[in-house]
């Protein structure tokens, strides 16, 4: 069973980031063969224009999984661009990829429909991340609700592979933890995003993180009148962090009425403190020793170039390259 994922370096990891996906990754992770997980440079390559930026973002985000739990003995960690038989993948996957499947697909849908040009990078996109799936017989991959529809078109993508060039690829699923498959943003509207500028990041300091929480949208109705937890942002996050005993008394507290929003984001400050009080430490630890992290990452890429050279083999047979 092969469990792999892929995180995109585009800024410091939110708590949606960490509940919808990372936190998967941790619980999944049973082996160096079996768990693949990797940063995904390329694809932020679609965003990112600053050389020193993406480097910066790149190496932050393996300190940042490594401090959040993701251990190596136990998982492969590489950085996509490690593997440059991804791209060839890619190319051969494109020559058979219809594209009607990827018009349908939202980012570049939502793009179009705010009159906005889409470069072919973002059109492509989710021809490279079947690459990133089907180049290590992927099995399972762990990710939020929002990238459900990346992993149907990566099926749809083996499927017509294989149609044309009899069985190659594994297909894929989904593995999407209902609890946290959509954590909702500071401002209640959807999901948090850093696309929507509602997020707490994970590492970033006590004192803006506090400010944030404080900050978090509320209703405005009596604090006497009873409140329906379910659908509330505020319950929700709050849930993420806290207890099961904790949580039912919150939802009690909600329904019974005549409590303060701002005690509640008083209690999930100090909560989600304590929850990463320890990943904290370990992050400060592991910034002052980069070249350990490099490390990890260069042993990373040759596991994962050894499985993509045998994919990438087979699927060249397949088709008479
Ligand atoms: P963002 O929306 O902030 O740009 P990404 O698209 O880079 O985040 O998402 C990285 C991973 O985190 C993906 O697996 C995605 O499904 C998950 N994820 C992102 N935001 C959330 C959220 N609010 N709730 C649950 N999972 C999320
Ligand atoms: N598109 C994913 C995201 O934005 C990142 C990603 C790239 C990925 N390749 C992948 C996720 C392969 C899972 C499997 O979150």
């Amino acid at each position: 069973m092969r469990i792999l994922s892929g995180i995109q370096p585009t800024g410091r990891f939110h708590w949606g980031n960490y509940f919808g996906a990372i936190r998967q990754y941790i619980a999944l992770q049973n082996g160096k063969e079996s768990a693949f997980y990797f940063i995904a440079n390329l694809h932020a390559l679609t965003t990112i224009r600053d050389k020193k930026q993406l480097e910066q973002n790149t190496l932050d985000a393996a300190l940042d999984l490594l401090a959040l739990g993701l251990d190596p003995n136990q998982a492969t960690l590489f950085v996509q661009s490690d593997v440059p038989e991804i791209s060839e993948l890619c190319w051969i996957l494109m020559t058979t990829t219809p594209m009607g499947l990827l018009e349908k697909c939202h980012a570049y849908k939502d793009k179009k429909a705010k009159g906005l040009t889409a470069h072919a990078g973002l059109f492509t996109y989710p021809v490279l991340m079947a690459a990133d799936i089907l180049l290590y017989d992927s099995n399972l991959v762990p990710v939020g609700e929002d990238q459900d529809q990346h992993i149907e078109v990566c099926r749809d993508i083996a499927g017509a592979f294989n149609h044309t060039y009899g069985e190659t690829f594994v297909l894929p699923k989904a593995h999407i933890v209902q609890d946290a498959a959509k954590v909702p943003g500071l401002d209640g509207g959807g999901k948090m995003s850093k696309s929507y500028n509602n997020t707490v990041e994970v590492f970033e300091s006590l004192n803006v993180q506090k400010k944030k929480i404080m900050g978090i949208t509320t209703d405005s109705r009596p604090m006497e009148e009873p409140k329906d937890p379910v659908g509330d942002h505020l319950f929700a996050l709050y849930s993420l962090f806290a207890s099961a005993e904790q949580t039912a008394m919150l939802a009690d507290t909600y329904r019974r009425g005549n409590f303060g929003y701002g005690n509640v984001k008083k209690e999930l400050v100090v909560l989600a403190e304590q929850f990463f009080a320890e990943a904290r430490s370990r992050r400060e630890e592991l910034s002052a020793k980069p070249d350990e992290v490099r490390a990890v990452l260069a042993t990373g890429a040759a596991t994962a170039r050894k499985k993509a050279d045998e994919v990438l083999q087979r699927v060249k047979n397949a088709c008479g390259l």
